[in-house]
């Protein structure tokens, strides 16, 4: 008899028990609920990524999409469910809050989070920006941290720009400098929450390219968008959120090419 160990990857161990949680397997979500007072957010998601896929999360405002994202890096504490990185399950207490802070501190760590809004610090230049988590928190020299800093804002073509300060920088690349800094941490799992809808569109293309590159190397990622084309493309799996529920989901070619219900149908005519 093949152990576990010598069975082909493809017919790896698929029970969905943590415990035996496949070593490929980045992140994993069950049944994750989240209200806020008595609105309904999350009503029971689920998704699973091995390491290299990008799972796209389409749907329209308010289904759900951020609250999911946020409640995976713990910025929400979810109401219910399991969520477990790189086979290590985040201790929850029944409320859902964490049982044990340093292991989500831990955790954090390995989840880099994208927003929106970049979110970099003002008051700090480029090169700042990327090397204090690795300083303060990951506790790595300052100057290896730099010079691995540099790489990165090198990576994401703002190496000339790493004295500026972000509010002397576009969208665009404040954005690719945040994408930067999340990857400073090297990251198993990067989390995109629409990174690119609060650019101007002639910014937008530069930000993709990044993110593409990242994808083609094998970056695990959950990614919010609204960019359908972009998720065609780079995702390996789609889910469409639709009040707080996986309406549908699937492969992109079908998802997009040949959506079975009548809400994503919907959705689709409506963002094409
Ligand atoms: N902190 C909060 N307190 C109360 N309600 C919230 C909070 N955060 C989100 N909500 C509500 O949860 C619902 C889902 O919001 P969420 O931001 O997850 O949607 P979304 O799918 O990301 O939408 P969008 O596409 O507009 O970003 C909305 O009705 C929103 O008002
Ligand atoms: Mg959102």
């Amino acid at each position: 008899m093949s152990s576990a160990q010598s069975a082909p990857k493809a017919e790896a161990n698929v029970a969905d028990t943590a415990a035996h949680a496949d070593a490929e397997e980045a992140i994993r979500v069950i049944d994750l609920h989240k209200s806020f007072g008595n609105l309904k957010v999350l009503k029971g998601v689920s998704l699973t990524a091995a390491r290299g896929d990008v799972v796209a999360i389409i749907g329209g405002s308010g289904s759900g999409k951020s609250t999911m994202l946020r409640c995976i890096n713990f910025l929400e504490t979810p109401t219910s469910g399991r969520i477990i990185v790189g086979g290590e399950e985040v201790a929850m207490k029944p409320d859902g809050s964490p049982a044990k802070p340093r292991q989500i501190e831990r955790i954090r760590t390995r989840l880099a989070m994208v927003f929106q809004s970049f979110n970099l610090w003002t008051h700090r230049t480029l090169l700042e920006n990327v090397i204090e988590v690795p300083i303060h928190v990951l506790k790595i020299p300052k100057r290896e941290a730099t010079a691995r800093a540099m790489e990165l804002l090198e990576r994401v073509g703002l190496a000339e720009k790493h004295a500026s300060y972000p509010a002397f920088l576009s969208g665009g690349q404040q954005q690719r400098a945040a994408i930067a800094r999340a990857l400073a941490v090297d990251p198993s799992v990067m989390l995109f929450d629409e990174p690119t809808s609060a650019l101007d569109p002639e910014l937008v293309g530069e930000v993709l390219t990044v993110i593409r590159d990242l994808a083609a190397e094998g970056r695990t990622m959950i990614l919010v968008t609204h960019e359908m084309k972009f998720a065609r493309e780079v995702a390996s799996h789609v889910i469409y959120l639709s009040e707080g529920r996986i309406e549908e989901e699937g492969p992109p070619e079908e998802v997009f090419g040949n959506p079975k219900s009548e809400r994503l149908q919907q959705f689709l005519r409506t963002v094409a």
